[in-house]
């Protein structure tokens, strides 16, 4: 596992998209794995911002986002295929066909899942994912509980999870129960993981994970056991109150 410690936010962001455009421009036909939240903003913020100065182009790379809300439409500003939109992909030359999401209003969850697996089946194992971590230990959508051998799965969020969303709905009647999530069997087949730790009140999350107890009580402690895992921490948040 390597380390790196930056100063703040900015430097975080700035750091792992660097890492990324290196290896787009490395291997043009990249599979991403794509987290949404706050933690990537700056990141998606950063390759933005080198695709209009330095053309760096994802016409052949492909993408897999790791989760979407159930019942919600792409079309809905709170949806996470919305979020990818409007942060990254409107912006760069990505092409639609190769933008994996789950579809949040499938009504066979069950199928949509097992579709979902097909993706890693056809375009291969990622060879970057980068991923932001819950207060709780979750990645993606994975809970504390999951099995390691997870894949794609319908999950019923935590009351923890589901009030830390919040923040962005208007209330937290109006968060949606449940969501899809690629599971963490497939989030370990990744060539290369990258993980940012940022925002407030994480230090516990990070503290717990630096203990390296490997357990499927903190679904993140499952990365220390994956051969090409690199932590970028933003230093700034860490030890900082929890204000949610
Ligand atoms: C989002 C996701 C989640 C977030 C985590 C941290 O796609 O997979 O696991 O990475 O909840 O959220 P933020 O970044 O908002 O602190």
């Amino acid at each position: 596992m390597k380390h790196i410690m930056t100063e703040n936010y900015e430097e975080m962001s700035r750091k792992v998209a660097e890492m990324v455009i290196g290896r787009i421009r490395e291997q043009g036909n990249l599979v991403l794995g794509l987290p949404t939240g706050n933690t990537p903003i700056g990141f998606y913020q950063e390759l933005v911002k080198d695709y209009k100065l330095n053309y760096t182009s994802y016409q052949h790379a492909r993408s897999i986002n790791i989760d979407e809300y159930i019942g919600m439409s792409g079309d809905d500003p709170k949806s996470y295929r919305y979020y990818m939109n409007h942060h990254l992909f409107m912006h760069i030359n990505m092409k639609k066909e190769n933008i994996h999401i789950p579809n949040g209003l499938a009504v066979d969850v069950e199928g949509e899942c097992f579709c979902y697996d097909q993706v890693f089946e056809e375009i291969g194992p990622m060879d970057v994912l980068i991923l932001g971590i819950g207060h709780n230990g979750h990645i993606g959508f994975n809970e504390p509980g999951t099995s390691f051998q997870s894949t794609t799965h319908k999950v019923e969020l935590t009351e923890e999870t589901r009030q830390m969303n919040a923040r962005h709905f208007k209330s937290l009647d109006r968060v949606p129960e449940a969501a899809i999530t690629m599971g963490l069997k497939s989030m370990m087949d990744s060539k290369e993981i990258f993980l940012m730790v940022t925002g407030d009140g994480k230090t516990e999350a990070y503290t717990q994970f630096l203990n390296g107890r490997v357990t499927e009580d903190f679904p993140a402690s499952i990365l220390h056991s994956h051969p090409n895992l690199t932590v970028i921490v933003d230093q700034s948040t860490i030890n900082t109150p929890d204000n949610r």
